[in-house]
């Protein structure tokens, strides 16, 4: 077991991501979080990093855009004797798998939902990720100072849409022009309208009480109101989040479960940024650290390489800092510089040959068969797709039917930045042919004479993923039904964890 003052150090930090649909206020909030924090000093600091819905064929601004996402990837800052780290997510939806990757190196999430609008459907699909690895989440209804929908339905909405029982912990003084404060339930204020006091026996009759061990189970969200833009009751949510957010979790690894109280260090790579400089073609992995305790310029075990490996200039990130640190803790993410090392899902170790689990590849919704348009860069092009692929910018297919080669993406702006990046880090080309398909399944059986005559009858539709396992490609969801009917011991997995 580590010292009492580095499990201190652990107790104290929460680490968490802001989800929302793009304008719910994500951007907002988080700002004034990191004020409150004192990570910074006046409103506007913090860059959008989201790729605007009319920039996807300005290149410059999308280039722009991953320089500032770097510097919002971690942002750290210290409230009330905690630890905080908020890791951003892209808004851009292009950009979903980024965010799903991230959401396995939080331990909690605060979801943001635009008050006029309602869920949507950015917050359903990150939702379903939360839900399916039982992250406690926080919900916060933004833009309660416009006009927007009755706060009930709102929880009823969310109770409905994000599937999980919902607690009003605040309530809304007030709506649109006439919104001025939220006040916390158990502290309710003396004097009340009588609209409020309708409300307030109405959720007395209606909503159990905030249940911690619900929350922390992901069975129970408790939910806020408020709005970012007039910081109204985000403090609150601050405040609550301090108190009742997990510190960091055990995490699961194919051997066993790891503790973050355990004296030796441990952590697995979630995110790779490549550098915005391509004459020097160097990456910043992302590492969220499960056990222990990180030593600047200390040998770890890089479990894949089968390497030990050292890091002199490892950065945390407070705000919008990047520093150079010379220890972190469970719970932190410290970013190492490398030079094309690491690959999404490294662990790196004190010495134990460690895998950890849970970050899957999810099935994406766009395919194309990519091309070499340059016959004098083949090898440029190879380095470049495996590359991108490792970073995780895209998920690599080979049809099995011709060889050829399938990206697959979960929007269209992934294969512009693809080709942009090949073109101007590789110095190769490449041709999209579209293809029209539905989706990529993962598939596997108890019963191999079955898989065997599946793989043999839907060998047109075959095609291995970068690791090399089976994966149906169906080009309708008619014959995916049909397959899934027809096959049954065979089971289709929408993610390649499973
Ligand atoms: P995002 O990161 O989730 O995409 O959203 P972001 O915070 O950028 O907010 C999107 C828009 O919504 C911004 O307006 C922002 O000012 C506004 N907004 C955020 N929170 C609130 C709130 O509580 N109330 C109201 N009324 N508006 C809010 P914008 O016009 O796109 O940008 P800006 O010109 O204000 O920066």
């Amino acid at each position: 077991m580590l010292p009492s003052s580095d499990q201190n150090e652990i107790l104290k930090r929460r680490t968490f991501a802001i989800i929302s649909h793009p304008d719910a206020g994500k951007t907002t909030l988080t700002e004034k979080l990191l004020l409150y924090g004192g990570a910074i000093h006046v409103a506007g600091a913090v860059k959008s990093n989201k790729i605007r819905k009319t920039a996807t064929s300005d290149w410059m601004e999308i280039e722009k855009q991953r320089g500032i996402s770097v510097a919002t990837s971690v942002m750290g800052f210290d409230y009330a004797g905690h630890h905080i780290n908020i890791l951003d997510t892209p808004g851009h939806q292009d950009f979903a798998e980024d965010t799903f990757r991230t959401l396995t190196a939080v331990d909690s999430a605060i979801v943001v939902i635009d008050s006029a609008k309602g869920v949507e459907a950015q917050t359903r699909r990150l939702m379903e990720v939360c839900r399916m690895r039982k992250t406690p989440v926080m919900v916060f209804m933004n833009k309660m100072d416009r006009e927007g929908k009755d706060p009930f339905d709102l929880i009823d909405e969310a109770e409905k849409e994000l599937g999980i029982h919902c607690t009003p912990v605040t309530w809304a003084n007030g709506q649109g022009l006439k919104f001025e404060s939220v006040f916390a339930l158990n502290n309710r204020p003396a004097e009340l309208s009588e609209k409020l006091q309708e409300d307030l026996e109405m959720i007395d009759g209606v909503y159990p009480e905030f249940d911690k061990e619900a929350y922390l189970r992901g069975d129970l969200a408790p939910v806020f109101f408020g709005s970012a833009y007039k910081t109204i009751g985000v403090q609150e949510l601050l405040d609550f989040l301090v108190a009742n957010a997990p510190s960091p979790l055990p995490v699961t690894a194919e051997e066993r479960v790891v503790e973050p109280m355990e004296d030796k260090f441990t952590a697995f790579c979630f995110k790779i940024h490549a550098n915005m400089d391509p004459n020097h073609r160097s990456c910043i992995a992302f590492f969220k650290i499960c056990s222990g305790k990180f030593l600047r310029n200390t040998y770890y075990y890089h479990v894949r390489k089968d390497q030990q490996m050292r890091f002199a200039a490892p950065t945390c990130f407070m705000a919008q800092k990047k520093e150079t640190v010379d220890e972190a803790f469970a719970g932190d993410v410290v970013g190492l510089p490398d030079t094309g090392n690491f690959k999404i899902g490294d662990t790196l170790t004190a010495g134990e040959k460690l895998h950890f689990k849970g970050l899957p590849s999810f099935s994406p919704e766009m395919f194309k068969y990519i091309d070499n348009a340059d016959p004098m860069k083949q090898k440029q092009l190879e380095k470049g797709i495996n590359q991108l692929m490792d970073e995780g910018v895209a998920q690599l297919f080979v049809s099995q039917l011709n060889g050829r080669k399938i990206i697959g993406t979960v929007g269209q702006l992934q294969f512009e930045v693809i080709q942009y990046r090949l073109e101007h880090e590789y110095q190769a080309k490449c041709r999209w042919q579209p293809l029209q398909m539905y989706k990529a399944c993962w598939i596997e059986s108890d019963d191999d004479a079955e898989l065997d005559t599946f793989k043999k009858r839907k060998a047109q539709y075959m095609a291995t993923d970068k690791e090399g396992r089976d994966v149906f490609m169906a080009d309708s969801a008619y014959v995916l039904s049909m397959a899934q009917q027809d096959y049954k011991h065979i089971q289709f997995h929408f993610t390649s964890e499973f």
